[in-house]
């Protein structure tokens, strides 16, 4: 089959707004990381299809445990039923995120967990402004895409949430105060100071909305001082902060969460994409009288807390657990990220590789010096990674998204790696035609 054809059906009755296009992939059967296309061709998936498949595809305990809640009970809402399974999900959940005395408010899709912050924090705090970053994703709800910073044109063109401001990430690749991380004085935490001078009226803050890494921005990590320092601003004017882990929570960086890299507990941690093992859910986790602070019925859906979807969680817990993928995150991850400075060395067109965990950017320049984004190789570099039979996007439009299985074989991982450099390669050397990066359009 032409998967060419299946792209034309696709532009003829699905939406541009719901998708884009790296590859024509037509994904029908996939294993741990491997996925299979309509034509058999086998590929390796460095993409665990943007961040949900932690524990692999078909995850075999994930499976097992749809398959014996679908044959019980597919749906009870809880809305109007107690169903065990969402029970013991939000029971599990509080023991491992770390927040005191927390409860939780599932959902369906990381947008709406975060749209379930904004009303939480606001209505506890009982103040309207919030503070967000540039850069920043967070989803596409009305709530979500106003909180956004990436993509701002959609903003701009349907209208989005009043009260919202933001605030320069801190990236000390690409500096937004032009400042060197050996030299800087931490400028980024300071900007948040002179904003309460000039522009935001502090006491009128309800929270500050982060990612502890910003993945859609190109894996940006921030300094490991960073979110302490935040912390003691905002707890200086009753300021929530609440954590955006959709991407980077349920082991991705080698621990539950990343902002436990950083040595603060937040507010409110939102998650989603992983957390069903494939299957539509999330969680929104905040301190008790945080979420008590709403009534009955203003954030709930008819779906959300679906037992299968919840069952299909409990598993895909249990299994980093039992498997221990924390540990194997990070030590995956370390050796992940040193083959890859390795490549850095060797080839001029990556410019910065960083990370945490299995949660990796490489960031691909025409010039180390000036740092110009190398967009057009980036696009030959994902398309030509696809030839030859590997999964791997690029985000912010040069900045290539390594976030394989957690339970990826080593052997897998490491023939991944080597496509990547020969796809590298072959477009140093010009292998690549300048007329692929017109099939590529990516974000
Ligand atoms: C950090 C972050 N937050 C939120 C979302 C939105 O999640 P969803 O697509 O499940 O609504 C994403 C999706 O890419 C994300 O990366």
């Amino acid at each position: 089959m032409d998967p060419w054809e299946i792209v034309e059906r696709y532009h003829r009755v699905i939406a541009p707004a719901n998708r884009t296009t790296y590859f024509p992939l037509v994904p029908v059967k996939a294993e741990n990381a491997k996925v299979w296309d309509v034509n058999g061709r086998e590929y390796i998936d460095f993409l665990s299809d943007a961040a949900v498949q932690n524990v692999g595809h078909n995850n075999p305990r994930v499976v097992r445990a749809i398959k014996e809640q679908v044959e019980k009970l597919v749906h009870a809402t809880y809305i109007y039923s107690f169903p065990l399974e969402p029970l013991l999900l939000a029971e599990k959940l509080v023991e491992i995120a770390p927040i005191d005395n927390a409860k939780v408010s599932l959902g369906l899709s990381g947008a709406d967990a975060n749209d379930g912050a904004i009303k939480f924090a606001r209505a506890y705090t009982k103040k309207h402004t919030i503070l967000s970053y540039m850069r920043s994703f967070y989803g596409s709800t009305y709530g979500a895409m106003s909180l956004t910073g990436l993509d701002f044109h959609v903003r701009a063109m349907v209208g989005e949430l009043s009260g919202i401001h933001y605030i320069p990430y801190p990236n000390c690749y690409r500096c937004p105060f032009g400042k060197d991380p050996k030299s800087c004085k931490m400028e980024c935490v300071e900007y948040i100071k002179e904003k309460f001078e000039g522009e935001v009226y502090a006491e009128g803050v309800a929270a500050l909305f982060a990612e502890p890494i910003q993945g859609d921005s190109g894996m940006v990590v921030p300094p490991e001082s960073y979110f302490r320092k935040i912390k003691k601003i905002l707890d200086n004017y009753g300021i929530l902060l609440v954590v955006d882990e959709v991407q980077s929570g349920m082991g991705r960086t080698g621990k539950w969460f990343a902002i436990e890299h950083f040595g603060v507990k937040p507010d409110i941690i939102t998650i989603a994409k992983p957390l069903g093992g494939g299957l539509p859910i999330s969680a929104t986790i905040g301190r008790a009288e945080i979420m008590d602070s709403l009534p009955p019925l203003s954030h709930a859906f008819t779906l959300s807390g679906n037992p299968t979807a919840a069952r299909a969680a409990l598993a895909v817990i249990e299994e980093i657990e039992e498997k221990d993928l924390l540990r194997r995150a990070k030590k995956l991850g370390d050796y992940s990220k040193k083959r890859l400075e390795k490549m850095k060395e060797e080839h001029e067109l990556i410019g910065d590789v960083r990370g945490l965990g299995l949660m990796l950017g490489v960031e691909l320049v025409k010039n180390r010096e000036t740092k110009e984004r190398a967009f057009e190789e980036a696009k030959k570099v994902v398309w030509r990674a696809f030839e030859l039979g590997l999964i791997v996007a690029f985000l912010q439009g040069n900045v290539l998204r390594i976030q394989p299985p957690l339970t990826i074989e080593e052997d897998v991982l490491d023939e991944g790696l080597n496509i990547l450099e020969r796809a590298i390669s072959d477009v140093e050397e010009g292998k690549v035609p300048d007329d692929v990066v017109k099939n590529v359009q990516g974000w």
